[in-house]
């Protein structure tokens, strides 16, 4: 298409919100299927519901089109934030709706004083936005996981330093 003929959706971004849930729970269906449920990033969320104020939804004309959830945690002793559900409906995909999405919430995480966010996710996918994988080892979550998957951003320089141990609700 030629870039004359291009117009940008009108896409909004919000925090999430309560009245979100039933659209956000039918986009996690239709982006994952049943197999959600048996994600080891789903055992965490059991413990530790996501945080509303992290969370972005993207909305257009009304109806939610797009989301991403974090969940405050933490690895060990150290705090950090789990990103995830990340997901977009699938008529709406690569128009730079799932990139919005992952800035603003690490906008958002910032502003809130964390220091780490952290995923389990395709490395092809989540390198742009400065994720990196963590040594196998780092991370232990409550299920099992492609720890090859393990990726984590940094908000504040160093501190990914000396984090290791088991994930687990934020005390
Ligand atoms: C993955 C997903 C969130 C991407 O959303 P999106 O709105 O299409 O993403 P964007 O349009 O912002 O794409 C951002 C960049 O990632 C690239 N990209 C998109 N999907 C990708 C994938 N699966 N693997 C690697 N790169 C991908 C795009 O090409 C784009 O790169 P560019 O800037 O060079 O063009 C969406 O496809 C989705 O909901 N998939 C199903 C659920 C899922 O897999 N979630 C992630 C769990 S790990």
């Amino acid at each position: 298409m030629s870039s004359l003929l291009h117009q940008d959706l009108a896409v909004l971004y919000a925090p999430e919100t309560a009245d979100h849930a039933d659209a956000i729970e039918r986009i996690a269906a239709e982006a994952f299927g049943p197999g959600r449920f048996a994600r080891a990033a789903e055992r965490v969320r059991e413990r530790q519901p996501h945080d509303p104020a992290l969370s972005v939804v993207a909305f257009l004309h009304g109806e939610v089109v797009g989301s991403v959830r974090q969940t405050r945690v933490r690895i060990g002793a150290t705090p950090a934030v789990m990103l995830g559900p990340l997901a977009v409906r699938p008529l709406f995909t690569k128009r730079g709706i799932g990139r919005q999405l992952m800035r603003l919430a690490a906008d958002a995480a910032g502003q809130a004083g964390e220091r780490v966010i952290f995923l389990v996710g395709d490395r092809a996918y989540y390198e742009p936005f400065g994720y990196r994988p963590l040594p196998v080892g780092t991370v232990r979550m409550p299920g099992p996981v492609d720890e090859r998957r393990i990726l984590a951003l940094e908000l504040v320089p160093g501190a990914l330093e000396g984090i290791s141990g088991a994930v687990e609700p934020r005390r």
